[in-house]
C-alpha cells in the first residue's frame, strides 16, 4: 500500500493551475471560449452561487469558508453575484502562492474576505458554526490509500470500510480517498453545511443525456490522474455519500452538467456521438464536455 499525498507539493511549488484544466478556471470568465457550452455567459462562482440559493444553503448574512480556492475565481463570481447575502468569507489555503492570487483576486472586498494559510484538515475544526463550507476541484488532492489488496487490507482501510460499510473490489487492488472520507467525517460531525465538487470515478449521467456516458465506467474506484509534478485521484462519490448518511446528515449528489444548466439539443447529440467537429467552437464545446461529464457536485445539508 501506498498513501498519494500532494502536500508537499502545494505546500512548496509554484504552482500552474492552467496546466490542470479546471473546470472553474475554464469558466471563470463570461469571454472565455469554453462558454460557448452553457446556454448563456455566467461565472462558475456565479452559477455555484445560484444553484446554492436555490437550494437554500446561501442565506442572508452567511458566513462562507472556502478550502482550496486556487486562483479565487469561484469566490470573486460567487461574490460578483451573490455578495449582497454575504457577510463574511474565508479562504483557507496550503499554498502561498495560490493565496497570494486570492488576494488580488478578490481585492475589491477587504474587510470581507481573510486569508488563511493551513491545512484543510488540521483547520477545519476552527469553523464549526460557518454556514457553508465550499470544496471545489480540492478533495482529489487529499490523501488517497493506493494498491489496497481487498484480501489484506490494511488498518486504516480496513477501519474505514469496516465503519461505513464502503463496497471495494472482490479480488483486484484498489484505491480508497482516505483524506475526502475523513474530510466528509468532519464535515458531518460538525454539522457544517457544505457544497462538494470534484472529478468522480462514479458520474451521473444528466437524465435528458444518457449518451454522454459513452466509453464511460459509470461504477469504477478511484483512478490516478497523473498531473505536473504530483498526482490526484477521482473520487468515489457513493462513499462519501455511504459516510454522511451514516451520520444523519441529507445529503444529495448529482452531474456537475445540471448545475452548468447544459440541456440535451440535437446539435449536442450528433457532435458529441459522431464525434463531428468543423468549425473551433465545436470542437471546444466537445473537449469541455467530454471532461466535464464524469464531474459531480455533492451537498451535505
Ligand atoms: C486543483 S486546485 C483547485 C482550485 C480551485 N478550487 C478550482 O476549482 O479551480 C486545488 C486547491 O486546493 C489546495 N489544496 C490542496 N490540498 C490542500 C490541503 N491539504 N489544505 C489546503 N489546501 C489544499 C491547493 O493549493 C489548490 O488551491
Amino acid at each position: 500500500m501506498h498513501t498519494n499525498s500532494t502536500r508537499g507539493f502545494h505546500r512548496d511549488t509554484r504552482i500552474d493551475l492552467m496546466k490542470e484544466f479546471t473546470i472553474c478556471e475554464s469558466l471563470s470568465d463570461t469571454k472565455s471560449p469554453y462558454m460557448t457550452v452553457l446556454p448563456e455567459p455566467r461565472s462558475y462562482g456565479a452559477m455555484v452561487g445560484d444553484f446554492l440559493t436555490r437550494q437554500g444553503m446561501l442565506r442572508q448574512g452567511s458566513t462562507i469558508v472556502e478550502l482550496g480556492g486556487g486562483y479565487g475565481s469561484l469566490m470573486r463570481g460567487l461574490m460578483e453575484a451573490h455578495g449582497r447575502l454575504i457577510r463574511k468569507v474565508f479562504m483557507v489555503d496550503l499554498s502561498k502562492t495560490l493565496l497570494k492570487r486570492q488576494r488580488e483576486r478578490l481585492m475589491d472586498y477587504p474587510g470581507q474576505v481573510s486569508f488563511i494559510n493551513a491545512d484543510i484538515h488540521e483547520l477545519i475544526h476552527a469553523f464549526r458554526g460557518a454556514d457553508l463550507v465550499i470544496v471545489n476541484e480540492v478533495i482529489g488532492d487529499l490523501d488517497t490509500l493506493t494498491g489496497l489488496d481487498p484480501r489484506h487490507l490494511p488498518g486504516e482501510a480496513f477501519a474505514l470500510i469496516d465503519r461505513y460499510g464502503l463496497e471495494h473490489p472482490a479480488r483486484e487492488r484498489f484505491s480508497l480517498n482516505s483524506g475526502a472520507i475523513s474530510l466528509v467525517e468532519a464535515l458531518c460531525s460538525l454539522e457544517i453545511p457544505a457544497f462538494i465538487s470534484e472529478h468522480s470515478c462514479d458520474p451521473l449521467m444528466p437524465g435528458d443525456m444518457p449518451y454522454l456516458a459513452r466509453g464511460l465506467a459509470l461504477d469504477s474506484f478511484p483512478r490516478e490522474i497523473p498531473l505536473s509534478g504530483h498526482s490526484e485521484y477521482t473520487i468515489r462519490f457513493s462513499h462519501l455519500m455511504r459516510v454522511s448518511r451514516s451520520f444523519g446528515r441529507k445529503t444529495a449528489s448529482g452531474p456537475l452538467i445540471d448545475l452548468l444548466g447544459i440541456t440535451d439539443s440535437p446539435a449536442l447529440r450528433f457532435m458529441f456521438l459522431g464525434n463531428a467537429c468543423s468549425t473551433e467552437k465545436q470542437a471546444v464545446t466537445s473537449e469541455f464536455l467530454d471532461h466535464v461529464r464524469e464531474y459531480r457536485w455533492l451537498t451535505l445539508e
